[in-house]
């Protein structure tokens, strides 16, 4: 315990040192980003494969704090094809929101910045947005329009002080300056009565604190869905809602997706969300992916020690338990993390080779990648996931 304490325990003259060293670091950082906002070459760049709307190809998001740098998101692979549901698992505080939030560019800066990697955003004609480092005014562009949010806390999203109807007209006028007062109004009622609201002219001028919680997140989905974007992100959007109104929720994304030819990117910390919805699934663990493939791939043949972990402490229906497994152990601290496999100490199936550095990602079928020394002489080895030296940032 002792040990403990000292390992967290930061010296005068090392917070100064991490105080100077991330004024410098962010200083440079939003300087190169305000240089590159310049020129569209500079961050326009093409898609590795046109069928998907994003790729995120080894996106490093760091928080520089006062304890020191927070690797919260370290070297991140994956792609979210058109068309498709790209569920995002893993335990809390994993990086599944700090990821989303990289790509829409709502990081808390200057203290969270994307420092290595690209993350594409498909422009429909083969080229892409480096979402990296696009300006602010391009972005301004394309959340809402061609990206949008839906949130956990549907009674934090929307804003208490206004009507529903001006909340929803807001996003639709925003990216539709050429449309008159009466065709945003005909938009809205539409988008109304497509989540799912019976009453919509009443609901149009009614408070947030009016409806109910169900009723508060259609609305944030008609908001999201209101110009009809290429990606939906959903962050944990059933986990404040009651079970019987989390399903509701879920087949509604999944028939709107549908029927706008949008893509999802779910994030949730639940397995069973993503269960009847994902076609492809990301496993995140301290940062980093640790398998992906299909949703088949992963409920059927999960090859990761933690995705079996997750699975085994899923409860089943039916099935009667004394106890839930847990996963023993905690995740490592982010400001320092070990250089071996993040999983190591509370692995269960260790081999010999864990001993040595991160595992490389490892090809073991057509769809699915997974992080594991067990796989080593099993698939094809793609590569480690490249961290960056922050002292070298400046
Ligand atoms: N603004 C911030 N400042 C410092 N650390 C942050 C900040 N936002 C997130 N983090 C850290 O980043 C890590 C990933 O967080 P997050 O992506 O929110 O996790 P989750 O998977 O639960 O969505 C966590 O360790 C969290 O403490
Ligand atoms: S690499 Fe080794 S320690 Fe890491 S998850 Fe696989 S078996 Fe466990
Ligand atoms: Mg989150």
């Amino acid at each position: 315990m002792a040990e403990k304490k000292r390992s967290s325990y930061i010296s005068a003259k090392e917070s100064r040192r991490i105080t100077k060293f991330n004024r410098k670091v962010t200083k440079k950082l939003e300087k190169e980003r305000a240089d590159s906002g310049k020129d569209p070459k500079l961050y326009t760049t093409v898609m590795k494969d046109p069928d998907n709307i994003v790729e995120f190809d080894n996106v490093c998001t760091y928080f520089f704090t006062d304890v020191g740098t927070v690797k919260a998101v370290d070297g991140v692979n994956f792609n979210i094809p058109r068309h498709s549901t790209v569920g995002v698992v893993g335990e809390s505080g994993c990086g599944k929101s700090v990821t989303s939030l990289s790509l829409m560019q709502l990081l808390a800066r200057p203290s969270g910045q994307t420092v290595g990697g690209e993350i594409r955003l498909n422009k429909g004609d083969g080229t892409a947005y480096n979402i990296v480092n696009t300006p602010n005014s391009v972005m301004e562009t394309l959340r809402g329009n061609k990206i949008s949010m839906i949130f956990q806390e549907p009674m934090t999203a929307l804003n208490p002080v206004f009507r529903i109807g001006e909340q929803v007209n807001e996003v639709i006028e925003l990216h539709n300056p050429d449309m008159s007062e009466e065709e945003v109004k005909k938009r809205t009622l539409e988008m109304l009565e497509l989540v799912g609201i019976a009453n919509k002219e009443g609901v149009y001028s009614m408070y947030p604190h009016e409806l109910s919680g169900g009723m508060r997140q259609r609305i944030c989905i008609a908001i999201a869905l209101a110009c009809s974007p290429l990606l939906i992100i959903a962050d944990e959007p059933t986990t404040a809602l009651d079970v019987t109104i989390q399903a509701q929720i879920l087949d509604l994304l999944q028939n709107l997706k549908d029927k706008l030819n949008s893509s999802i990117m779910l994030i949730t910390h639940d397995l069973g969300v993503v269960a009847g919805m994902a076609d492809y699934v990301v496993v995140m663990y301290a940062g980093r992916v640790v398998e992906k493939g299909t949703a088949d791939d992963i409920f059927h043949h999960p090859a990761h020690p933690y995705t079996i972990g997750l699975m085994k402490s899923k409860p089943v229906v039916g099935q009667k338990v004394e106890e839930l497994y847990n996963i023993p152990g905690s995740v490592p601290n982010p400001v320092a993390m070990p250089d071996y496999c993040y999983f190591r100490d509370r692995c269960e199936m260790t081999c010999d080779k864990c001993k040595g550095e991160y595992p490389p990602e490892i090809r073991i079928s057509d769809t699915h990648v997974v992080s594991c020394y067990r796989y080593f002489d099993k698939g094809t080895v793609l590569g480690t996931p490249k961290t960056v030296n922050v002292e070298e940032l400046i």
